[in-house]
């Protein structure tokens, strides 16, 4: 097989804390093909923003990645000078983060920031021609009066518009691998299908590969190719996507997958038992096993590998 676009292998990442160090990834390793819709689903907490910006080097001041590789083309990042992520990150990589507002720099306008990413990528390009498409990605994510909008500050706009500019922005970017947290969260129910939709069908068209970090398995499922399961820093379970909802293996999935006619608002919901570990001190092995309803004394104290049970399908859990 062709060498993956992206591959993360055996990730550790933590935050420095008044109380100690929070060990908050746990060895995630993921691989996303070329073009790939990749969906990342774990309740609040379990460490998907911290997977996205520890693969991105972006994590927080008080973050740090701790082990693992994150080879994208085959090129491990962590071992990249910061001159090169930057290149990359703008090129290859870009990103669109659960805060809009913080994506934005406040002391630049809409278009000056869109215009940033089109010289980037296509230094020749007469300024005109920018304009024009920067004025054609805003209305390509129904933003209405695209042209009044490119003189505005960011904090002139709502949650929502800001998403839909930072949507805008990775657009721009032609990237392949857009990794994007939780994109509909700041937006109303309606108006998040309707960005979704344009969202996948602009990633389609320019066959790049995402990474989609969301609460909601309907959107999963509508959308992604392959989906990963997160619990407590730790992937437990891949699967292409109708094959993990047909066929959900780890006591987790499962336990979240029964969860969802309760889904209300988008939510993972309180159907499971227990909550997330104490990153301070988490469970040893299988991070899951406190809550887990087929917890073994003797097996779930060591950390599980994830394994492929054919079909694209890997778990990590001492039952298969
Ligand atoms: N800067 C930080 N300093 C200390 N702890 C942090 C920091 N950022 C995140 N954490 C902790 O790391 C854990 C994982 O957080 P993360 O934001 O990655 O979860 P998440 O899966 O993205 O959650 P959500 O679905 O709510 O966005 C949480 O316990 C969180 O409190
Ligand atoms: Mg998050």
């Amino acid at each position: 097989m062709s060498q993956p676009l992206l591959e993360v292998r055996d990730l550790s990442a933590g935050y420095r804390v008044y109380k100690g160090f929070l060990r908050v990834l746990d060895g995630v390793s993921l691989t996303v093909r070329r073009g790939e819709k990749i969906g990342l689903v774990g309740e609040s907490g379990c460490g998907k923003t911290t997977t996205m910006r520890a693969i991105l080097g972006v994590l927080p001041s008080n973050g740090r990645v701790t082990g693992g590789q994150v080879l994208f083309e085959g090129r491990d990042l962590r071992q990249a000078s910061p001159r090169e992520l930057q290149r990359l990150r703008g090129r290859k990589l870009t990103a669109i983060f659960q805060n809009p507002g913080a994506a934005l720099n406040p002391v630049f306008t809409v278009g000056q920031q869109l215009d940033a990413v089109l010289r980037a990528h296509h230094p020749g390009m007469p300024a005109r021609e920018r304009r024009q498409r920067a004025i054609e990605a805003l209305a390509s994510v129904r933003l209405p009066d695209p042209e009044r909008l490119l003189n505005n500050y960011p904090v002139q706009l709502s949650g929502g518009m800001k998403q839909r500019v930072c949507i805008a922005l990775a657009l721009l970017s032609d990237a392949d691998l857009i990794i994007a947290d939780e994109p509909g969260t700041a937006l109303d129910v309606t108006i998040e299908d309707q960005v979704m939709r344009l969202f996948m069908r602009l990633v389609e068209e320019r066959q790049s590969a995402t990474i989609f970090i969301t609460h909601s398995l309907g959107v999963v499922r509508q959308w992604m190719d392959r989906v990963y399961v997160m619990y407590a820093g730790s992937i437990v379970e891949a699967a292409p996507t109708q094959e993990l909802f047909r066929n959900p293996l780890h006591p987790y999935t499962q336990a979240l997958l029964k969860a969802v006619p309760k889904l209300t608002g988008g939510g993972i919901p309180k159907g499971i038992e227990g909550r997330v570990p104490d990153y301070a001190d988490p469970p040893a092995g299988c991070r899951f096993h406190p809550r887990c309803p087929f917890y073994s004394p003797d097996r779930c104290p060591a950390r599980p590998a994830l394994v492929d049970v054919g079909n694209d399908h890997l778990v990590a859990c001492y039952q298969y």
